[in-house]
């Protein structure tokens, strides 16, 4: 009997659908975030624009999910999570966050809905990290 190889594993980032995914979520998110007056104080934390947010967050996502690293090698030994140090971040703001994420991931068409929701807890979690009070 012969061994058949292993399938080489999927990556979250492409079992989410790709770059294109990506940045319908976080165009998504960035929608709620404007327009849901429930994310006003995360809204007032961010600049006027948020055209650059719009395209540094579906390129981080892309890394951290295994997928092409652009971001991370245009921020070299960038911490997302000291970062966001400077940032004055509380269980309401990060909770915010968290919930337009959760939101934008759930009301968009992923290919993979499992690793979706996969990533809205792991993200739920690293949000709330971020936390000072
Ligand atoms: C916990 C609540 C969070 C708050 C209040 C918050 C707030 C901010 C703010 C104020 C900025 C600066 C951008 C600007 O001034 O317009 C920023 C940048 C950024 N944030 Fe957050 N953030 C949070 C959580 C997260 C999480 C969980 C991630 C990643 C999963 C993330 C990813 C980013 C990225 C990629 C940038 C741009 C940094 C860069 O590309 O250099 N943020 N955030």
């Amino acid at each position: 009997m012969t061994m058949t190889a292993e399938a080489p594993a999927t990556s979250p980032f492409e079992r989410i659908g790709g770059h294109p995914v990506l940045r319908a979520i976080t165009d998504r998110f960035y929608d709620l975030m404007d327009q849901d007056p429930a994310y006003a104080e995360l809204r007032a934390m961010h600049a006027p624009d948020l055209l650059e947010m719009r395209a540094s967050l579906p390129l981080f996502l892309a890394g951290w999910a295994g997928g092409p690293r652009d971001w991370f090698e245009a921020n070299p030994g960038k911490c997302m999570m000291s970062a966001h140090g400077s940032f004055r971040i509380n269980a309401a703001t990060a909770g915010q966050w968290s919930e337009a994420m959760r939101r934008a991931l759930a009301e968009t068409d992923v290919a993979d809905r499992e690793i979706a929701d996969a990533m809205a807890d792991v993200l739920d979690r690293m949000a709330k990290g971020m936390a000072r009070d």
